[in-house]
């Protein structure tokens, strides 16, 4: 019997031990701009419990964001925001609490997320024993949609031209590639040869990307377009078909003769070889009036 008790005392403190756990997803990734959501789940039916969000520095320390200490007498107690959490992240962070008998969910909302929320947040419980977990955060921005520098370029036959497209390129960076429409044909062609696309950081959390192509031209090809787009997993499909800017390609135009054009050209030539013929008439009857004047005289 003493044996028994023994072995279900035990039973029951593998069993206790088993279910202490403190649940968090491993992790999280975040849209910029949007809320994010860091849950921790602490099972057990202790009636004291201290539950803390902590962020882990870089240089591995932590800092403790809010702390929700239950002392066995409240059901729902209340989270406290640790005080020397910088403004921006407390402007912006919620927490809400949900108890039962075997649970405690301690949750932690970043609004607007930016790359500085990015990192290691732990939550960390002390009962009895104390446990921890953690959640990696990371980010992700969608890209935008590009623009290509010309919206149309007169080139000399087998002159080349620089392209350049331009976007911001969300997170991780999205791809920016160059298609053709050769005209007369129906479908944009994707081309694999380009030069390595650049990337200017404009702040810790946009970066601008550029792609260049060097294009020439052909009789066959006057009137080419090139088409810029960004391609990346998080657009839409919408997105995904409209995220793009073309730019036309064409020969300088040749100089035709232009009938309306002639019409005045004559009658003008009309005109003066008139006044000229009529000058000449002028010219002409002085001349006889001074050699009949002569001949008077
Ligand atoms: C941490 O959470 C995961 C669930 O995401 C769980 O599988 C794991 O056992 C937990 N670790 C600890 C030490 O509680
Ligand atoms: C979280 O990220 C750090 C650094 O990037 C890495 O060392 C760690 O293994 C990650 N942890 C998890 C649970 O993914
Ligand atoms: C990110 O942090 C830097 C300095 O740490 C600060 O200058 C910047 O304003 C922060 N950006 C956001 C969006 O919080
Ligand atoms: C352009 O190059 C082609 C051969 O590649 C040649 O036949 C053509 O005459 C050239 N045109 C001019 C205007 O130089
Ligand atoms: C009119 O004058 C132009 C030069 O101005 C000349 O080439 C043309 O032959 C003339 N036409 C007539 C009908 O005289």
């Amino acid at each position: 019997m003493g044996n028994i008790l023994t072995v279900l005392a035990l039973l029951f403190g593998i069993f206790q031990l088993s279910t202490e756990l403190v649940i968090t997803r491993q992790s999280v990734v975040g849209m910029k701009g949007s809320k994010v959501t860091l849950d921790c789940k602490y099972h057990s039916s202790d009636r004291w419990y201290l539950m803390q969000w902590k962020r882990q520095l870089t240089d591995k320390t932590d800092v403790t964001i809010t702390t929700l200490v239950n002392h066995g007498k409240t059901s729902s107690p209340t989270p406290i925001w640790e005080e020397g959490i910088e403004d921006n992240f407390r402007t912006r962070a919620r927490t809400s609490v949900f108890v039962d008998v075997n649970n405690v969910d301690f949750t932690l909302f970043i609004n607007d997320f930016s790359c500085n929320d990015t990192g290691t947040y732990i939550c960390l419980v002390t009962a009895a024993n104390s446990f921890r977990n953690t959640t990696n955060l990371t980010i992700t921005a969608k890209p935008e949609r590009p623009t290509v520098l010309d919206d149309e370029v007169i080139l000399e036959e087998n002159d080349t031209y620089t392209l350049e497209c331009t976007a911001m390129a969300g997170i991780p960076e999205a791809d920016l590639r160059w298609y053709y429409k050769i005209p007369g044909t129906m479908d944009f062609v994707r081309i694999d040869e380009e030069y390595k696309q650049e990337t200017i950081e404009v702040d810790e959390c946009n970066q601008r990307a550029i792609q260049k192509i060097d294009v020439s031209i052909k009789q066959y090809l006057d009137g080419i377009t090139y088409r810029c787009k960004v391609e990346s997993d998080l657009l839409d499909e919408q997105e995904k078909e409209s995220f793009y800017d073309d730019v036309v390609l064409k020969l300088p135009k040749k100089i035709i003769h232009q009938p309306e054009y002639k019409v005045p050209t004559e009658r003008q030539t009309d005109y003066t070889n008139k006044s000229s013929s009529i000058q000449r008439y002028m010219t002409l009857l002085l001349t006889l009036m001074m050699f009949c004047i002569c001949i008077y005289l």
